[in-house]
C-alpha cells in the first residue's frame, strides 16, 4: 500500500467520536444492560487457598427472599474446557471451567452461584451458603527467585555469545536483585457480564478487550457452535489487560441464563477484583551487567521468576526488551515460574517489558554512577545499529533522540550527580532517567466500509474500543480516503458477529486496523465509482473509472471541484442502498519478521525529598515518544499521561498483599489498595517525536497505549537515589526505605 503522507484529518487533533456518549452517560456498558425478567447472579467464593471442598450446605440460602436458584457443581450443567489455541483464538486465563472439581487452589475460586431477583437477595444469599473444607498448606509467598519451583524449570529466553566468561573478567558490573509485587489492574469498570439465552441462542454483553476471541472461548466452553454466541462490548471503562482473555463469572452468567431462560446479571465485586481476573504476578529478576571503563556493555543477564497459578502457566516475559534495547556481544535471558496459591496472573498494561524495564534500567542507573558515567550518555554509547537478538534492521528507532530531546526539555545539564547536590524552594530534588521500549505489531484484520444513500460511511470491524480512542481514530482514517467529514461516519464496533477485527491489547488496534480499514474505503469507493460509471441517471454514466475519484464526500472528474455529485445523489439515482468494501490485512508476528518493529521512549522524573517530614513526591516527569505517526495527537498524549500517572503507583503505591495466614488477597479495595491519584500527579510533559513506520502500514502507525509507562519506575527510583542515597530495588518505594 502506498505511503500517505499529506492528509487533512491524520495527525489533526480531532476530538472522540464517541465523547458526547460518554459524558451523557448514553454509552452502554456491559453491566447498563437490562432485559425484562432479569435476575442477578453472586458468586460463593471459598474462603480457602488450598483443599478441598467437603461440603455445600445451601438449605439456608434457596428459602431466602428472592432467591432462585443457588447452582455448584452438581446442577450448573456441563461446562467443557477449550481447545488449544492459535494465534489470538481460543485463549482462555484460566483453563479449568468453575466447579469443575472440588479442588480449591486458590481463595476466592468460585464454589458455587447463587440467583436471586435482586443483586442484594444473591449477594445475601451467596453469603448463607454454607461451606466445609479440608484446608492443606498454602503457598502465598512472594520470594521467588530461590524459591522451589515447582514447573517449569527456569527456561533460556535468549542468548548470544558467552555471558558468563564476560561477566567473570569485567572490572565494572552490576549484579542485583530487583523485586515487584502483585499488582491489581483495578479499571474503574468492574468485570460484568449479563448473559442472555433464548433456549437457542447466547447474547453476551461482556467486559471484553477481544470480543471475537470471547465468544469463540464462550461457545467451546458452553458447548455450542460460534454462531450461537454473540459477544457485545460497545464500551469498556479500560481493562489494562485484565479483559484480554475470558474469566469465570462470564461463564458462570451464561450457565445460569442456559438453565434459567431468564437474562442473568453477574458483577464482579472489587473484591473479587483481587481474586478471579487475573493480576500482574509478583517477579523476582537478577541483573547481571559488565561494561568497559568507557561504558560500552559487554555482557547482560537477567534472570526473572514470576509467580503463576496452580495450573495454569503464565509467563511474564520479561526479558521481552532486553536483548534488542542496547549493544552488547553476551547476552542470556532466561524466565522461570514459581507457583502459588493464586488466582491466574494475567497480561497487565506492558506485560514483560515494564517489569522487565525497570530492572534492566534500574541497572543501567546502578552502572552509570558505578562508572561516573552520565546515565544519559550510558544508554547513548550503547545504542546497537541493528536488532543484534534477531539479526534484523530496526524498522524505526530513534531511542537516541527520545534521550537528547529529553534531556534538553528536562534540563539534565544542569544536574549536578551528587546525591542530595540539588535543591530547589527547601526541598532536596533527585533527578532520573531511564529508556524505554514496547513491540509494535499488526495482527490479522478484517472490517468493512459501507458508502450509503444518506451520504454517511459505515464502518465495521469486532474490535473494541478500550478508552484510548479507537473509534475516533478509525473514522479519521475513512475521513481521509473518503472527504467525508467524521460526522457522517459511523463506527460500529465491540460485537463478535462484525468482521474479525484485532485484540484490544499490545498497543495494536491503530496498527492493525489502519491497512484493513484503508482497504475497505478504497473498494467501497470503487464500488461507488463503479455505480457512477455505469448506471442510468448518473452524470458519469459511460466515463472510465479511472477518470473518476471520491473527493470531499462527491464523485467528480478526477482534480475538478466543477459538476461534483455527492456519492448519496449517486446511489439514489442508482436506487442502491450502500456499496461497500472490505479489507483484510495480515500480521507481522511470528516467524522471523523483516524488521524490528518497535516503539521507544525515554522517561525522565524529578522527586522532591523532604527528609524532615519524610515526604516525597514525584514533582516532574517528561517523556518523549517514538510510537510511529501520531493519528490523534490529544488521546494520544492521554495515553501516555495516564500511563505516567500508572507509572507513578507502581513506583510508590501499588501492592496486592497476600495475608500468609489465609492467602487472601488482604488490601483488597480502592482504599487500603492504593493507586496514585490526581493528587500524586506530577507536572507531565509529553513529546512525540512522530516518524511515520512505513514499514508497519501505509499510514506508519504504531501505537502508544503501553509505552508510557515502561521505563518509569526505574527513572523514579533513579530519582529517589539521587535525592537520598537509597537505592530501593523493592517496589514500591516505602517512607521507611527512605529513613
Ligand atoms: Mo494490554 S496488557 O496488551 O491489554
Amino acid at each position: 500500500m502506498d505511503q500517505i503522507k499529506e492528509s487533512k484529518v491524520i495527525g489533526v487533533a480531532t476530538p472522540r467520536v464517541d465523547g458526547p456518549l460518554k459524558v451523557s452517560g448514553s454509552a452502554m456498558y456491559a453491566s447498563d444492560h437490562h432485559f425484562p425478567g432479569m435476575v442477578y447472579a453472586w458468586p460463593v467464593c471459598a474462603t480457602i487457598s488450598s483443599g478441598t471442598l467437603t461440603g455445600l450446605d445451601t438449605a439456608t440460602a434457596e428459602k431466602m427472599p428472592g432467591v432462585i436458584a443457588i447452582y455448584h457443581r452438581q446442577n450448573i450443567g456441563k461446562l467443557y474446557r477449550t481447545p488449544p489455541s492459535a494465534g489470538f483464538t481460543m485463549i482462555v486465563d484460566e483453563k479449568r471451567p468453575p466447579f469443575e472439581d472440588d479442588t480449591i487452589r486458590y481463595h476466592g475460586q468460585y464454589v458455587a452461584v447463587a440467583v436471586a431477583q435482586t443483586v442484594e437477595q444473591a449477594r445475601a444469599a451467596a453469603e448463607c451458603v454454607k461451606t466445609t473444607y479440608n484446608k492443606q498448606t498454602h503457598n502465598v509467598d512472594g520470594k521467588l527467585l530461590n524459591s522451589a519451583l515447582t514447573s517449569p524449570k527456569p527456561e533460556e529466553k535468549s542468548k548470544r555469545g558467552d555471558t558468563a566468561a564476560a561477566l567473570k573478567d569485567a572490572k565494572f558490573k552490576v549484579n542485583e536483585v530487583y523485586t515487584m509485587p502483585v499488582e491489581t489492574h483495578n479499571p474503574i469498570e468492574l468485570h460484568a457480564s449479563v448473559a442472555v439465552y433464548d433456549g437457542d441462542k447466547f447474547t453476551l454483553y461482556e467486559t471484553s478487550q477481544a470480543v471475537v476471541n470471547h465468544r469463540d472461548v464462550m461457545a467451546a466452553m458452553l458447548g455450542v457452535p460460534p454462531e450461537k454466541v454473540q459477544v457485545i462490548t460497545r464500551f469498556l471503562g479500560s481493562g489494562f489487560g485484565g479483559k484480554l482473555w475470558p474469566w469465570p463469572h462470564g461463564l458462570l452468567a451464561a450457565a445460569c441464563a442456559r438453565n434459567l431462560k431468564r437474562p442473568v446479571k453477574l458483577v464482579v465485586s472489587r473484591q473479587m477484583m483481587f481474586q478471579s481476573v487475573g493480576h500482574r504476578p509478583a517477579i523476582d529478576q537478577r541483573i547481571q551487567l559488565a561494561a568497559t571503563p568507557d561504558g560500552k556493555l559487554t555482557a547482560v543477564q537477567q534472570d526473572y521468576v514470576n509467580h503463576t497459578s496452580i495450573l495454569d502457566d503464565y509467563d511474564e516475559g520479561c526479558g521481552e526488551i532486553t536483548p534488542f534495547i542496547y549493544s552488547t556481544p553476551n547476552l542470556l535471558v532466561t524466565g522461570g515460574l514459581a507457583r502459588r496459591n493464586v488466582g491466574n496472573p494475567t497480561a497487565m498494561r506492558g506485560p514483560g517489558a515494564v517489569p522487565g524495564l525497570y530492572a534492566l534500567e534500574s541497572a543501567m542507573d546502578e552502572l552509570a554512577i558505578q562508572l561516573k558515567m552520565d546515565p544519559v550518555e550510558l544508554r547513548i554509547k550503547n545504542e546497537p545499529t541493528m536488532d543484534e537478538s534477531l539479526g534484523i534492521p530496526f524498522s524505526s528507532r530513534h531511542l537516541k533522540e527520545c534521550l537528547t530531546t529529553g534531556a534538553e526539555k528536562f534540563g539534565w545539564s544542569r544536574r549536578t550527580p551528587g546525591i542530595g547536590s540539588m535543591k530547589q524552594d527547601g526541598l532536596t530534588l533527585g533527578w532520573g532517567v531511564a529508556a524505554c521500549s514496547w513491540i509494535a505489531a499488526r495482527i490479522e484484520t478484517e472490517a468493512s466500509v459501507e458508502l450509503r444513500q444518506d451520504g454517511t460511511a459505515r464502518i465495521a470491524c469486532g474490535t473494541q474500543d478500550i478508552g484510548g480512542g479507537t473509534y475516533t481514530v478509525m473514522a479519521q482514517v475513512v475521513s481521509h480516503e473518503t472527504g467525508l467529514p467524521l460526522n457522517k461516519i459511523d463506527v460500529v464496533l465491540g460485537d463478535s458477529s462484525l468482521p474479525p477485527g484485532p485484540i484490544s491489547g499490545g498497543s495494536w488496534v491503530t496498527a492493525s486496523m489502519t491497512p484493513s480499514v484503508l482497504e475497505a474505503a478504497q473498494k467501497a469507493s470503487k464500488s461507488l465509482l463503479q455505480v457512477a460509471t455505469t448506471s442510468e441517471g448518473s452524470p458519469f454514466k459511460g466515463k472510465k473509472q479511472d477518470e473518476l475519484e471520491l473527493a470531499d464526500g462527491m464523485v467528480r472528474i478526477k482534480g475538478q471541484a466543477q459538476g461534483a455529485v455527492p456519492m448519496g445523489e449517486i446511489l439514489r439515482a442508482a436506487k442502491i442502498n450502500a456499496v461497500s468494501g472490505t479489507g483484510k490485512s495480515d500480521g507481522t508476528l511470528g516467524g522471523k519478521p523483516k524488521f524490528s518493529f518497535h516503539s521507544y521512549g525515554a522517561q525522565f522524573a524529578e522527586v522532591t525529598w523532604q527528609p524532615e517530614i519524610a515526604r516525597l513526591r514525584v514533582s516532574r516527569v517528561v517523556t518523549v515518544i517514538d510510537a510511529g505517526r501520531i493519528l490523534n495527537p490529544p488521546p494520544a498524549r492521554n495515553q501516555i499521561e495516564g500511563a505516567v500517572m500508572m507509572g507513578v503507583g507502581m513506583a510508590l503505591f501499588e501492592e496486592t498483599m497476600y495475608d500468609p495466614r489465609t492467602g487472601a488477597p488482604i488490601n483488597n479495595n480502592l482504599a487500603d489498595y492504593v493507586v496514585a491519584v490526581n493528587a500524586d500527579t506530577p507536572n507531565i510533559d509529553v513529546t512525540f517525536l512522530d516518524y511515520p513506520d512505513y514499514n508497519l502500514n501505509a499510514l506508519g502507525a504504531r501505537g502508544v497505549g503501553e509505552i508510557g509507562l515502561a521505563g518509569i519506575a526505574a527513572a523514579i527510583t533513579g530519582a529517589v537515589h539521587h535525592a537520598t542515597g537509597v537505592r530501593v530495588r523493592n517496589l514500591p518505594i516505602r517512607i521507611e526505605d527512605l529513613l
